[in-house]
């Protein structure tokens, strides 16, 4: 089935309570000198940029730069910004802290800090020249995967499209996992940015270009984030949130290296068509792209449905494939994550939404074929379920 492939993880990952602490003394013993802090006003506002900016300068030899310009969905003209600032103060090494918004901005202004021009430039797979400035990625949500991911989303704001920059170039060079830095994230971010993490382990896992290794880390992040995703959400277990975090994690790099699918072709259009929360609107997507793409990997929904917690022994493999896609129903229903009527999607914008699915550049990699009239379907189906 294997007849070749390749996998790669450039990305050092750091886990731990309070770790965060030892950021300064990796950028001190790396030679680092002068630091752009990128994450965004809430992170400000809750006091978590600050909290590392501090264990950069207490160590007497950093100065930071503070851009805290991004937003979801982040903009061609916020990295524009952040580059324009990160040449002015002459950085040599970036601190991302955030969601997936802050680490793939970082990796934008990276990007041009080695090439030039604008981020559209290098829209694709392999057209970065060179490493980008070292980049520790620090995850304030439990859902990207970003920090161990080579791939940086980021909003055309002239075509109002999310188009993706891919190269190993843009990785992360260290990932530093701290629970204590999630510890006060919403309910509500949680639900979200967890199920962002359980769609890139269920897409990964079953993307046209999975591969063993892949495999391991898809089905075993399913497994993580959906028996500590309720938890994470609804009390203050800081084991749950943890576990979140790494099975997170581990979901970054079964899709960094595999692809994502429809589910994401689907929620990058709603991104980019409304400003839609990325999390909401694959949580939303999410049990409709699996009642489309079952019947094409029954054997992978089956294992899904095991790794998700369903007890699958006396069913048929039909059976236990489709229980895949109930039980994420039921998480849904559980988080109360809304329909995408209640998100305001607007019936005479489901052509675009489908076109722009079709469009995407994760599309072939969906396990079962889909084009347009396929995500017109999944959508109006979705639409009609109130
Ligand atoms: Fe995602």
């Amino acid at each position: 089935m294997f007849d070749r492939f390749e996998f790669m993880l450039p990305t050092t990952v750091r886990y731990g309570l309070g770790i965060h602490k030892e950021i300064g003394q990796t950028l001190v013993d790396a030679g680092k000198k002068r630091i752009l802090l990128v994450t965004d006003k809430g992170l400000v506002a809750a006091g978590i940029a600050e909290k590392i900016s501090s264990v950069l300068t207490e160590t007497g030899k950093i100065a930071v730069t503070l851009f805290d310009q991004v937003e979801a969905n982040p903009r061609d003209t916020t990295v524009q910004k952040g580059y324009e600032l990160a040449k002015r103060s002459g950085i040599d090494a970036m601190v991302a802290v955030g969601g997936g918004s802050s680490m793939d901005t970082a990796k934008g202004i990276g990007v041009l800090l080695v090439g030039g021009g604008t981020i559209k430039d290098y829209e694709g797979l392999g057209r970065v020249p060179s490493r980008i400035p070292t980049l520790i990625a620090v995850p304030t949500t439990v859902g990207t995967g970003s920090e161990v991911t080579f791939w940086a989303v980021i909003k055309d704001t002239k075509e109002n499209y999310k188009m993706s920059v891919g190269s190993p170039l843009i990785a992360p060079e260290i990932a530093f996992l701290d629970p204590e830095l999630v510890a006060t994230l919403p309910p509500a971010i949680i639900a979200a940015t967890g199920m962002d993490a359980l769609t890139h382990a269920i897409e990964g896992y079953t993307a046209t270009l999975a591969e063993p290794v892949t495999d391991a880390c898809g089905l075993y992040a399913i497994e993580m984030i959906s028996k500590n995703l309720r938890n994470a959400v609804y009390t203050d277990d800081l084991t749950a949130k943890g576990n979140l975090l790494v099975g997170s994690m581990i979901a970054g790099i079964c899709f960094g290296n595999s692809d994502v699918g429809g589910g994401h072709c689907m929620s990058e259009s709603l991104g980019g068509l409304y400003d839609m929360p990325h999390g909401i609107a694959n949580a939303v997507m999410l049990p409709y792209i699996m009642e489309y793409n079952y019947p094409a990997a029954m054997d992978k929904f089956a294992r899904i449905a095991m790794a998700l917690g369903e007890r699958t022994e006396r069913m048929s493999e039909r059976e236990a494939a489709y229980a895949a896609v109930e039980s994420v129903r039921k998480l849904n229903r559980d988080l109360e994550i809304k329909s995408l009527k209640e998100l305001g999607v607007k019936m005479e914008d489901l052509d675009e939404l489908a076109e722009r699915s079709a469009n995407n550049v994760s599309v072939d990699s969906n396990p079962r074929k889909a084009g347009k009239d396929d995500f017109y379907a999944m959508f109006l189906k979705a639409m009609n379920d109130a």
